[in-house]
């Protein structure tokens, strides 16, 4: 399902549920020691993911651990993204050549928990789920909100090394075509000489999931116009 929203230059991989065979790289297996079971396979599952989105990028597999901030640490040469929920893995990669970031996130298709929603959309965005819920019934707006937020902070960070907090972005999903834009409300990094100021993504829900995913590719950066 992933691959729907990504350009043809990212390789995807996903699973629905734990990879029973799921081998990990020594550093991998060395980064996981000590978790919980279930974190020990929703990590190795999403690994698995990797490998696999690694060698259909004709690149071997190679261990992906997390950095200091848990971002997953690419082989030089490759960007890529990481999501796990209920029922759910997957890896998204691409030579950097091609894609200068990219992130996914899946959630389930389910009304975020009673609280969640205060701490996540501000007033502006609130008013545009709840119009989006009486035009569209059915569809659990709220999460998908925070499902795009989420693949938002994995695109940025890679890109700034910076925490971006829920309120730091404005994030208004296109109901019918199935894609979001976020607008940065704090100032972006620079690429090549011209401020980012937000992100466009897409986004599906299908069999129980909401999957949200952005990548930008490199060539949309040299075609920037001088800043
Ligand atoms: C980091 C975060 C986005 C993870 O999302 P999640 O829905 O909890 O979990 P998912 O399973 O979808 O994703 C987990 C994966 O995200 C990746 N990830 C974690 N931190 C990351 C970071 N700083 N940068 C990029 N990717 C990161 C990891 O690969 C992780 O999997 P792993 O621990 O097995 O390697 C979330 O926990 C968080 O901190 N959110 C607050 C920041 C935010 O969303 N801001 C909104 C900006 S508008």
């Amino acid at each position: 399902m992933l691959e729907e929203l990504l350009p043809a230059a990212v390789a995807v991989a996903e699973a629905f549920g734990d990879v029973p065979e799921a081998a990990l790289f020594p550093a991998e297996a060395a980064a996981i020691a000590g978790a919980s079971d279930r974190r020990r396979r929703e990590f190795a599952s999403a690994r698995s993911c990797a490998h696999t989105a690694l060698r259909r990028l004709g690149l071997p597999a190679a261990p992906i651990v997390p950095g200091p901030r848990r971002e997953p640490l690419w082989p030089d040469g490759v960007t890529g993204s990481l999501t796990h929920c209920a029922g759910y893995r997957a890896a998204a990669v691409a030579r950097a050549a091609d894609v200068l970031a990219l992130g996914i996130d899946a959630e389930p298709h389910a009304d975020l928990p009673a609280g969640v929603l205060a701490a996540v959309a501000g007033p502006d965005e609130r008013a545009a789920l709840a119009a989006l819920a009486a035009d569209s019934p059915g569809r659990c707006w709220d999460r998908l909100l925070f499902c795009a937020k989420e693949a938002v902070y994995k695109t940025w960070y890679p890109l700034t090394g910076r925490w971006l907090g829920f309120a730091d972005a404005a994030v208004t999903i296109g109901q019918a075509d199935g894609t979001f834009t976020a607008r940065l409300l704090v100032p972006g990094p620079d690429l090549d000489g011209t401020p980012l100021t937000g992100f466009s993504g897409r986004w599906l829900i299908r069999d129980g999931l909401i999957l949200a995913a952005i990548a930008i590719p490199a060539a949309a950066v040299a075609d920037l116009p001088p800043g």
